[in-house]
């Protein structure tokens, strides 16, 4: 069975919003995605990952096995998780971790 993947959703980008100090987020607060209309500059969710690009996007094909991909931002396998999301959450209190997909062959 073939499983395709977007690893980091448009509605998940939306749904967070980073409040940082200097480059480094130090809390994200939830916003209602239909509601949440970030100001220039304000809201920013990627501090680190490929800063040039109009837009990150990830594809992924299984055919089976587990795949953790990364949701803070702040892996340096990115996609993937690395687990750099414990030292973030452990340093500022956030609760953020990876998504975690496993796919069963047939
Ligand atoms: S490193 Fe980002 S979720 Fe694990």
């Amino acid at each position: 069975m073939k499983f395709l993947i977007a690893a980091l959703s448009i509605a998940q980008a939306f749904a967070f919003s980073v409040i940082g100090a200097n480059t480094r987020p130090i809390s994200t607060q939830l916003h209602a995605a239909a509601d949440y209309v970030p100001k220039e500059g304000e809201g920013k969710i990627n501090l680190l990952i490929d800063l040039e690009s109009p837009k990150v996007a990830n594809m992924e094909e299984m055919s089976s096995g587990k795949k953790v991909f990364c949701r803070c931002w702040l892996s340096g396998t990115f996609p993937l998780c690395d687990g750099t999301h414990v030292k973030h959450n452990a340093a500022c209190g956030d609760n953020v971790g990876p998504l975690i997909v496993t796919v069963k062959s047939e």
